[in-house]
């Protein structure tokens, strides 16, 4: 498969490959989608650099539309993701972004994302998207682990501009497409802390209530281990494709005010995955 693009693909570390433009101005889709696609999920990120990306939403789209069936949502199919003055919700403040998975709360789940940078937060700013491989973290849990865990269920709800859902989904998982053990998980955020806007509800349940702070600190220590945290520090013009159904992803806090811009487009799978967790 790698005949097929325009550059030898770079490993990432922990996990990751990074396709490096042969020259200026490559076109994205200079690179054949079906090459892509099996580059994101064996490797499950795919880094794009230097290449040339979107002029604009509508080109964004239209690309991804070569990918398959787009998520379609109340403002359409590209996600701005801009620090607003007054947020509602988490997603467009600028603190830290607890790790999920998209499409927890959607009618289907979507197989991939594909992230545009079109203007990096800066050098010292932060910001960084987060992902975690957790296939990895299953595979370094150990046994006895991934069986505690696997008895726990998370019920999630929330309620922001765009929907107010809720999602119950077990903590261990199988990906849908070939089977591999993965995990389906809300981080938990600090109750206390003001400073976030618009809290989820989250219940789990599955262990005896005094065990449950253990689970989540270790569940979150091994998400968090850089032997299976990927953090993507953004320069413009980045193109950053995704398996959403293997990683948990979130973001780093940034710098209120740095010019932080991101392009969001989630693919749906084929045939599309009709989310198996949502109560409504
Ligand atoms: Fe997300």
């Amino acid at each position: 498969m790698t005949t097929l693009l325009p550059c030898e693909p770079a490993p990432l570390e922990p996990f990751g490959v990074a396709l490096h433009a042969p020259r200026p101005g490559t076109p994205v889709d200079a690179i054949p989608v079906a090459a892509l696609r099996s580059l994101t999920r064996d490797h499950h990120l795919v880094l794009l650099r230097g290449f040339d990306g979107f002029a604009g939403p509508e080109e964004m789209s239209a690309y991804c539309a070569q990918w398959g069936e787009l998520s379609v949502w109340p403002f359409g199919t590209v996600l701005d993701l801009v620090e607003r003055e007054q947020p509602e919700d988490h997603i467009f403040a600028a603190g830290h972004m607890p790790m999920h998975w998209d499409g927890m709360y959607r009618e289907h789940v979507p197989e991939f994302q594909v992230f545009h940078c079109v203007q990096a937060p800066g050098a010292g700013n932060g910001g960084e998207t987060t992902f975690s491989h957790t296939t990895a973290v299953l595979r370094d849990a150990g046994p006895d682990t991934v069986a505690r865990w696997s008895q726990v269920t998370g019920t999630y709800h929330r309620a922001m501009e765009y929907y107010d859902s809720t999602t119950v989904a077990p903590v261990v998982d199988a990906h849908p497409v070939h089977g591999a053990p993965v995990i389906r998980y809300n981080e938990p955020t600090d109750a206390g802390d003001d400073s976030f806007v618009n809290h989820p509800d989250l219940t789990f349940t599955g262990l005896p209530a005094d065990e449950l702070d253990a689970f989540h600190r270790e569940l979150r220590a091994a998400l968090y281990d850089p032997a299976h945290l990927y953090a993507h520090a953004w320069r413009t013009g980045d193109v950053v494709l995704t398996d959403n159904h293997t990683l948990l992803h979130g973001r780093n806090a940034f710098t209120s005010g740095a010019p932080r811009h991101l392009r969001r487009v989630q693919v749906l799978g084929t045939p599309p995955l009709v989310n198996p967790g949502l109560v409504r």
